[in-house]
Parts: structure tokens; sequence; C-alpha cells
């Protein structure tokens, strides 16, 4: 058992419906597989490049090898993998990866949200609720988050949330067949007052159920 794991997140409501967050389970492979391979063009440009390609790293077949995978990874307290559900149906993921403890207590947070749900705020309270759950229950201090500067979706729920831009990391990532430029965005601990799902809630972006 590791700090802030496993966790039940949520729910909230934003414009989209009710957002809560759950660890990946074994039978999430159907939902999980027919949105991402028919979103491959909503997606691709912004995840990292798949070898053996797309149609095949999300096929239901893939599914429980990359749920054995992240379930270990957050068994030995080196990740947080959220399945992110809208209104009890599956719509996307957050993962917060690579967190290192010690003097650091530091994470990357990525994520992303089927194109049915889009433009409802589901990216922003599932963002939200896991960052809370990160600077409270887990311990962690610093939460990076980098995105291609032609991402103004992704850029937009950062900026909404608080995030500062620190940086631009040249040819970073090998992103759809590429390495990408990334801007890094980051967030600490202090820097959340009253908690990110709070300050939606006043904001009028999220209420509370
Ligand atoms: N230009 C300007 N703003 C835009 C555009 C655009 N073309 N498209 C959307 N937006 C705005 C929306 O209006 C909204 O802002 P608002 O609330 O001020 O109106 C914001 O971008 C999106 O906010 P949400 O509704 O909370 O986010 P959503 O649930 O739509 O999910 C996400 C956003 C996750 C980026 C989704 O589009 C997605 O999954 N994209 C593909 C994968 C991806 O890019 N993942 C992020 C990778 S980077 C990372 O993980 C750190």
């Amino acid at each position: 058992r590791h700090p802030g794991w496993p966790a039940r997140l949520g729910p909230l409501r934003v414009p989209a419906g009710t957002v809560e967050l759950r660890p990946p389970r074994l039978f999430d492979g159907g939902a999980w597989s027919r949105i991402r391979v028919r979103d491959r063009a909503h997606l691709e440009n912004w995840e990292p490049t798949s070898p053996g390609g797309w149609a095949e790293r999300n096929a239901v077949l893939a599914w429980p090898g990359q749920w054995s995978s992240l379930r270990g990874m957050a068994r030995r307290g080196h990740a947080l993998p959220f399945m992110v559900l809208v209104n009890g149906t599956l719509a996307g993921q957050v993962t917060v990866g690579n967190i290192v403890r010690g003097s650091l207590r530091s994470a990357w947070i990525g994520y992303w949200v089927g194109s049915h749900c889009v433009g409802g705020g589901v990216a922003t309270g599932a963002v939200a609720l896991v960052v809370d759950h990160c600077f409270a229950r887990a311990g962690l201090h610093r939460l990076d988050a980098t995105v291609r500067p032609e991402n103004t979706p992704s850029i937009r729920v950062l900026t909404k949330l608080g995030f500062r831009q620190e940086g631009l990391f040249r040819r970073y990532l090998d992103v759809a067949g590429a390495w990408r430029d990334h801007l890094c965005f980051a967030m600490t601990a202090e820097e959340t007052g009253m908690g990110l799902v709070a300050r939606l809630v006043e904001q009028g972006r999220a209420q509370m159920p």
C-alpha cells in the first residue's frame, strides 16, 4: 500500500455531466478500446508514438497488458492511474506517472478525454480532482505537465487550473512519429490554496453534487 492508492475521486458535476475517477479494471477493455480506436484522429497527435501502430496498441486484446502494467506501477507506488467516468460511463484517463519520493516528491500528470464529451469541462474537473489528491493524500509536492505548443485545448485546461508555464523542452518526446517540442507547465502544493476543486466550484465551473 502506498499513500493515496487505491483511490476513488469525485463525484464532481461539470457541464458535460458527473465526473468520477477510479482505478483501471480488467473489464474496462471493451469500452476503452472502442473509444480509442474510434478517436485515433483526436488522440494520436498528442500521445507517445505507439510501436506496432495505433490499432494494435489500442485493441481490446492490448488492454490486459496495459491494465496489468498500470496496476503494477500503482502497487509499487510509481503511478496513480485513473479511469475517468462521465455519468457512469468510461470517458478517458488521467495518469500520474514517474512518482519520485524522498526530497523531490514529484511526478508528471497526463490525460485524455474521448471526442464524444470534450468541451464540457471533463478534463478540467478530472485533473482538479487528481491534483488535489496528489497534494493531500498522496503526499506529493510538485506536478509537471508537458504539452505540445499546438495543443490549445490542453494548454487551456492547464491554465484554467492555475498551472504555470516554466519552459520549453526541445525535441522532448517521441509523439506521432517525431521528436516534438513540449511546453513544461508545473504546479507545487503551495500554489493550490483552498484546493483546485474548491476553486472551480467558486468560479462556477463545477459543482459538488
Ligand atoms: N481553441 C481554443 N480553445 C479551445 C479549443 C480551440 N481550438 N478547443 C477547445 N478549447 C477550450 C475549450 O473551450 C475549454 O476551455 P473553456 O472552458 O475556457 O471554454 C478548454 O479548451 C477545454 O477544457 P475542458 O472542457 O475541461 O477539456 P476537455 O474535457 O474538452 O478535454 C483534452 C481536453 C483532454 C485536451 C481533450 O481535448 C483531449 O483528450 N485531447 C486529445 C488528447 C490530449 O491532447 N491530451 C492532453 C495531452 S497533454 C497532457 O496530458 C499534459
